[in-house]
């Protein structure tokens, strides 16, 4: 199971080491700051206050060490990933990877049609991330306007860079 499912729901608290740290999940002022971050970011800037806070209130902060694995290819998945700060890379086959960068997100495909975790996504950078259970992800969608055309418009973009990959590997075989 990932490390982060199982701080997630509570049956580990920290990484042994005390390299994954919830941060900025508490009531009152810490709430505030939440808001205050996910105002900066480009995905939650059609949402209103109310909104905000919604989103705050299902979201939780964490900070990972570079290094850690955040979701591995062909295990099941549970979390919808948001980069607040730093860059993971997304290994996709030997031969296929990239960065994602702050505002960026990832592990959509999962949460979306329930089958196992499409790559592997390791912290490229300490980073700070923004995590929404399977459970929350659809008051997600219902709280920020516009997600659902972004989700659709990056999937459609990722799988037009697999299929433009795909084929440069053909040519590249054919040409042996
Ligand atoms: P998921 O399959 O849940 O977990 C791995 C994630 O990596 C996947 O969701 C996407 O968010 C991301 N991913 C998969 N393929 C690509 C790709 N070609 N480019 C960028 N991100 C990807």
């Amino acid at each position: 199971m990932e490390l982060i499912t199982r701080m997630m729901d509570g049956s580990i608290s920290y990484d042994p080491e005390g390299r994954l740290k919830p941060v900025l999940s508490g009531p009152g002022a810490r709430q505030e700051d939440k808001i205050e971050r996910l105002k900066e970011l480009p995905i939650f800037e059609g949402c209103n206050q109310r909104q905000l806070r919604s989103v705050a209130k299902i979201a939780r902060v964490f900070d990972v060490a570079a290094g850690t694995v955040l979701a591995r290819a062909g295990e099941p998945g549970n979390e919808f990933f948001l980069i607040i700060d730093g860059s993971v890379r997304v290994e996709v086959s030997s031969e296929a990877h990239g960065l994602l960068h702050p505002g960026e997100f990832f592990g959509e495909m999962s949460i979306l049609d329930g089958g196992p975790r499409s790559a592997t996504v390791i912290a490229d950078s300490p980073v700070r991330l923004l995590v929404i259970s399977r459970r929350q992800f659809s008051m997600l969608l219902e709280d920020v306007p516009g997600l659902t055309q972004t989700l659709l418009a990056t999937l459609s973009r990722r799988v037009r860079e697999a299929e433009a990959r795909a084929e440069r590997l053909g040519t590249a075989l054919t040409g042996l």
